[in-house]
């Protein structure tokens, strides 16, 4: 038996982003129906840290995605409060800003180089003598030499977000339906016209004249031909939470590690980046580079609890930039390969997109995201696989 059902918009997939453009159009008043293949809130956005910094991620980056990401933190405090505001949910938002540790003279070449794209692409930093850094954070390891500040950098709890966003979504009359396999995307012509899929053994399809493909690296693995012209692949993270009392504020980084701390005490320390494929294994090397790394940036460590070692899949495209707009039959778009940015750039990728759905507007800062630009060119590896 086949059940139909309606909606203005179908997103496809139930990860940060797609939650963030399903509440998006939601809000603006849209029917929607997030579809999922798993649990909601289960992808990329489960494992990451929720740093909201592109002062730090400078290097990864080039200037439009730097523009992009600039743009997307300065909508975060007025997405964030609507969520919570919608959702009665807390979303875990902090401006408490990045501090970049050099611990050698290696750190110190490299925080120089950063601090180069930093000033290339406009971005506030401070630089931080040893001493400095460690009034901000008295239990930096004395080894410090020297370090940046960067003020503006934010971070949130993505776990909470996207709690929030599912919250957020079913308040303002949304759908979410989940353990459900895609069969089709269904078109007439050269509109898309709905979604099939599967749910507990039954057929269901939402008609719509709107789909939104966000299933990170999982879309190649959709049933839609124009999915398959992406060039992704997953790029594995794994990540430790440490539990105990709060030791720092900021978000601390070397090149090698990252620590961020939650109000709760929880310290987020990342990541591996790895070309393995869906590789789910958690392995004791990971874990104990990135115990060494942060116990070298933060020696109190040693004494927290270990309390997770988890496993995510960031969506990387060929050139590690995002894919947002539309691809094939008229009413398709896409919003994915979002790469280790996923987080950061969720409420611009959402509320730009909505102004495309809803309002027909194109906002130049998506021009380098066209999702075609994959079919017109064999563009080059570029750079930011770290
Ligand atoms: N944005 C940090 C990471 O992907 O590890």
């Amino acid at each position: 038996m086949t059940e139909n059902a309606h909606a203005d918009l179908v997103v496809i997939g139930g990860g940060m982003v797609g939650l963030a453009v399903a509440y998006e159009a939601a809000s603006r008043g849209l029917r929607v129906t997030v579809i999922e293949r798993d649990r909601v809130a289960a992808g990329a956005g489960h494992a990451a840290a929720g740093m909201l910094a592109p002062a730090s991620e400078a290097e990864a980056c080039d200037q439009a995605l730097t523009d992009f990401a600039l743009e997307s933190c300065q909508r975060y405090p007025e997405f964030v409060a609507r969520v919570e505001r919608d959702s009665g949910l807390g979303c875990g938002y902090r401006k408490e800003g990045s501090l970049l540790v050099a611990l050698n003279r290696d750190h110190a070449e490299e925080l120089d180089r950063l601090a180069a794209f930093q000033r290339r692409f406009g971005l506030h930093v401070e630089m931080l003598s040893a001493a400095e850094i460690l009034e901000r954070e008295p239990a930096v390891s004395s080894k410090a030499v020297g370090g940046l500040f960067a003020p503006d950098d934010r971070q949130v709890d993505p776990r909470r977000l996207q709690k929030a966003l599912v919250a957020g979504i079913r308040h303002r009359g949304g759908a979410i339906v989940q353990h459900a396999r895609v069969t089709s995307v269904d078109t007439a012509g050269d509109r898309v016209t709905g979604v099939t899929f599967t749910r507990a053994g039954e057929q269901h399809e939402t008609n719509a004249e709107t789909v939104v493909l966000a299933a990170g690296a999982w879309i190649a693995g959709l049933p839609v031909a124009a999915a398959r012209s992406l060039p992704m692949r997953p790029i594995k993270g794994q990540i430790l939470r440490l539990r105990g009392q709060p030791i720092v504020s900021h978000v601390l980084r070397t090149p090698d590690v990252y620590i961020v701390p939650r109000e709760s005490g929880e310290l987020v320390v990342g990541a591996t980046a790895e070309d393995l494929g869906f590789d789910e294994r958690r392995t004791a090397g990971a874990a104990f580079e990135l115990l060494r790394e942060a116990f070298r940036l933060l020696p109190g460590i040693a004494e927290l609890d270990v309390s997770e070692h988890t496993v995510g899949f960031r969506p990387a495209l060929r050139d590690a930039l995002p894919a947002i707009g539309p691809l094939g039959p008229r009413g398709l778009f896409a919003a994915t390969g979002h790469y280790r940015h996923g987080v950061m750039l969720s409420p611009a990728t959402a509320m730009l997109l909505a102004d495309w759905i809803v309002d027909g507007t194109l906002s130049p800062l998506l021009a380098p995201f066209d999702p075609s630009r994959f079919a017109l060119t064999a563009s080059p590896v570029r750079g930011g696989m770290r």
